[in-house]
């Protein structure tokens, strides 16, 4: 079976179709069996997955997800759309601890909405999804939609879609009026238990009066999670009190880099289809990218940082990080700053291990390139949907050899070890789902790949 075919069959099982109550229609892939609902982020990646062989899918996908944005612009990060039982087949070794991974069989897929929804939800929205946010992709979504798809009324109409979510974004999540956009929960960044915010969970847990030494095991980082959410819901979702109290304030950089290249590419997208907003999205692309060069650098180590703000000041979360090369993407890095991001890239002490890109540098005391479980994730293995990012800006940036062997890598894990969650990025072994819907994304890569 070829690569394409690959992904294909495993998006059909993962297909999630209904009628909402409240809603009405969806269709949407999951990430996985083990994730059933839709997510932000995962979606804009399947939709471009989705675009390689179905251009109705992938615009469905983004369509279903914006059936839930709010009028003010929001869209959440999860959405629990209630999926009837229904019986697909999955690898055996998704349901028993060494089970065959290549042998299909049937389970019942469910997706009830799940227990602690209602700890995220804001009772002002809708307890069909949470009332956290992921990184605003769309923009970039959209350019590598119209690129690969072309024009059309539907993508049309997503667009000014995709405008207010950033717009919103803006408004309501820059509490200090820095131009840069807080989270509230790691989960946020979309990457959940990265080392970056030990010190922040060991914050917050102070905070939050959590009595047990707060080192990061799933069961402490479980916990002082849960008392985060008492605070927010005791705030009543109400983001500039959330803010004030400052349990859990980091100025991100994935979530902050993501958005200045999204709104980036919305204005491209959006001048060529003769949006007059797009010069708006243009003038907020900049601000937040400038943002972004100047106040998450830190000069003397030579590398962009997300910033902590545990009370009054701010502290930058000093470990080097996957999210810390997410720059690349941006187009006034500055000289100096792209040599030293490309630096950390090739230096095999840090993220030029044999299956790049670790999600933590190799040499931070955290990192953990383990694929077994129970690990946190995010702490050491590599993930595919940064490769993209990274393969794809190293590309534009005329830096090919090092794209070509990012996106060349990418496809030798896959080819390796299957469409896993994540990979040991030392042994190439995979770990997580063992089908998992943004590694599709490897479909995005094989041109790259085959460049000579
Ligand atoms: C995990 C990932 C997150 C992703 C979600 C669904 O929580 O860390 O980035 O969106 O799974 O796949």
């Amino acid at each position: 079976m070829n690569l394409r075919e690959a992904v294909r069959a495993y998006y059909q099982a993962h297909r999630q179709e209904g009628v909402h109550p409240k809603l009405g229609p969806y269709r949407y892939t999951a990430p996985s069996e083990r994730h059933p609902y839709q997510w932000l982020w995962d979606s804009g990646f399947h939709a471009v997955v989705l675009a390689h062989w179905d251009a109705d899918a992938a615009l469905v996908e983004l369509e279903t997800l914006f059936r839930v944005q709010g009028d003010d612009g929001f869209v959440p990060h999860m959405v629990y759309w209630p999926m009837p039982p229904v019986v697909r087949r999955v690898p055996e070794a998704e349901r028993i601890l060494g089970g065959d991974p290549n042998r299909l069989v049937p389970i019942t897929w469910h997706s009830p909405v799940p227990p602690y929804a209602a700890f995220e939800a804001d009772p002002r929205r809708s307890d069909a999804h949470s009332a956290l946010v992921q990184p605003p992709i769309f923009g970039t979504v959209l350019l590598r939609l119209w690129e690969l798809l072309g024009p059309s009324e539907r993508l049309r109409a997503l667009w000014p879609r995709a405008l207010a979510l950033y717009r919103w974004i803006r408004q309501h999540r820059d509490p200090d009026g820095d131009g840069l956009v807080s989270i509230l929960q790691s989960r946020e960044s979309g990457l959940d238990y990265s080392p970056m915010y030990d010190p922040v969970w060991q914050h917050a847990a102070r905070r939050t009066g959590f009595l047990a030494d707060a080192a990061p095991t799933p069961d402490t980082l479980a916990r002082i999670s849960d008392r985060v959410f008492v605070e927010h819901n005791a705030d009543r979702w109400n983001l500039p009190a959330i803010f004030r109290r400052r349990v859990f304030d980091v100025e991100d950089l994935t979530v902050n880099v993501l958005m200045a290249r999204g709104l980036w590419d919305l204005a491209r997208v959006g001048e060529r289809l003769g949006f007059q907003e797009a010069r708006e999205a243009r003038r907020w692309a900049r601000a937040q990218e400038q943002a972004v060069l100047q106040r998450l650098w830190h000069e003397a180590d030579q590398a962009f940082y997300s910033l902590h703000h545990p009370d009054d000041g701010e502290v930058p979360l000093r470990c080097l990080t996957v999210a810390s090369l997410l720059p690349l993407g941006l187009p006034h890095l500055r000289d100096s700053q792209e040599r030293a991001l490309l630096r950390a890239l090739r230096d095999p002490a840090r993220f030029a291990l044999p299956y790049p890109v670790p999600s933590v540098a190799a040499d931070e005391p955290a990192f953990d390139p383990e694929v077994q479980p129970p690990r946190l994730i995010w702490r050491g293995p590599t993930w595919i949907n940064m490769n993209w990012f990274l393969a794809r800006f190293l590309a534009e940036r005329g830096v090919r050899d090092d794209a070509r062997r990012l996106a060349r890598a990418s496809l030798d894990l896959v080819q390796k070890s299957g469409f896993r969650e994540y990979f040991h990025p030392l042994t190439g072994a995979g770990g997580g789902a063992f089908q998992f819907g943004w590694t599709g994304l490897v479909l995005d890569l094989q041109d790259l790949a085959a460049e000579s």
